[in-house]
């Protein structure tokens, strides 16, 4: 059997380009690669409302937000199937048979659960239910049997939890669950992606982010405030590279390409880098060249985005059809888990049998 890929995102907010080099870009590839029997995407709606539960407009609104990104940068629905978590009721009933496998002071040792409570300033009055996402995500691997997550590094906790789970699971109830793998996005610069501010990382709550669905004046206007070398003042100054995002978001985008269209006299980043470093190169030249670089890699996006936009029924029947798909097999996982833990009482006529036996002389 082939590989199964799961992996998901709560619908927070719309998904920006930290997003798309640290796991969308990933996703397309493994898609177009089809080395894999089954590949899942999940709108973690359920999981959103954990620390969202006062706010579920924001939650509504944005599951349709981040279904039109994983289209736009290319997720093909004839190859992966895309599915709203609280649509798939066998996930929320697998999380409440493997609470059981957990300790509470497990769960409050998770590093990410931790960091994420002081972040939400919860203190002593952590909602049960945000404690508890980590089962419900075990829960949405495992319905899947999903061996392949490819998932950021701050979700290695999630993975390992599921997977004491599993064990914990298969030696009391007998071998149905799979072991999943975590799949980390190898580079470093992959992992984070700083906002346009400088600030180690891209995030809404900073408002610091570049989206995949920002038009060319939003882009433009973000390129032209974003954060270089402030020692950098007139162009004859050396300039700093490190730290310079516009050349840490050129590092990420550009192609030699890019060179022969936009800036003919360099061929590459690194003559580029070394006349800045030197002095002679000004912040608005390289700021247009990134602005010109986005642009090709966003329009890409457009494009899909505003098809899909124009055609918002089909993204309807997108999800619908997935998440149809996904109760299948979630269904399934589910019944094998009852039937091993005995609790399938009506699903043939065994336990009918079993009583008869019992009582009926
Ligand atoms: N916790 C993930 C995040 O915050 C989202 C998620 C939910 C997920 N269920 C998942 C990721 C299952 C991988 C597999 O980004």
């Amino acid at each position: 059997m082939g590989k199964i890929i799961l992996t998901g995102d709560r619908p927070t907010g719309k998904l920006h380009i930290g997003h798309y080099i640290g796991s969308l870009k990933n996703r397309v590839k493994l898609q177009n690669e089809g080395d894999y029997e089954q590949f899942f995407i999940e709108v973690a709606d359920a999981q959103a409302l954990t620390d969202n539960f006062d706010n579920p407009q924001k939650i509504r609104d944005n599951v349709i937000e981040v279904v039109l990104d994983y289209l736009s940068v290319g997720i093909d629905p004839q190859k992966v199937n895309i599915f709203i978590q609280s649509e798939v009721p066998a996930l929320t009933e697998l999380t409440f048979y493997y609470m059981n496998l957990v300790s509470l002071s497990r769960l409050m040792r998770n590093p990410t659960v931790k960091s994420e409570i002081e972040t939400r300033g919860f203190d002593n009055n952590i909602p049960s239910g945000f404690l508890n996402y980590p089962i419900s995500q075990a829960a949405d691997i495992t319905a899947f049997k999903a061996d392949c997550v490819p998932v950021g590094e701050d979700q290695l906790p999630m993975i390992e939890q599921t997977n004491e789970i599993v064990h914990k699971f298969n030696a009391i109830y007998g071998d149905i669950l799979v072991i999943a793998k975590a799949l980390i996005p190898n580079n470093d610069n992959e992992g984070r992606v700083p906002g346009i501010d400088g600030k180690a990382k891209m995030s809404k709550s900073l408002n610091n982010c570049i989206y995949l669905s920002d038009s060319p004046e939003e882009i433009k206007k973000k390129v032209m405030m974003m954060y270089t070398d402030p020692n950098h003042i007139k162009v004859e100054d050396p300039g700093k590279v490190e730290g310079n995002m516009v050349f840490t978001y050129l590092d990420l985008f550009v192609t030699n390409e890019h060179f022969a269209k936009y800036l003919p006299e360099y061929h590459n980043i690194d003559e580029l880098k070394a006349h800045y470093q030197k002095g002679g190169l000004g912040d608005v030249k390289i700021k247009r060249f990134l602005n010109d670089v986005l642009n090709d890699a966003l329009s890409e996006f457009r494009t899909r985005r505003s098809y899909y936009e124009n055609n918002i029924e089909e993204v309807y029947r997108i999800i619908a059809e997935g998440t149809k798909q996904a109760n299948i097999v979630a269904n399934e996982t589910l019944k094998e888990v009852k039937e091993a833990i005995g609790i399938d009482y009506f699903s043939d006529d065994k336990f009918l049998k079993e009583i008869k036996g019992k009582f009926s002389e």
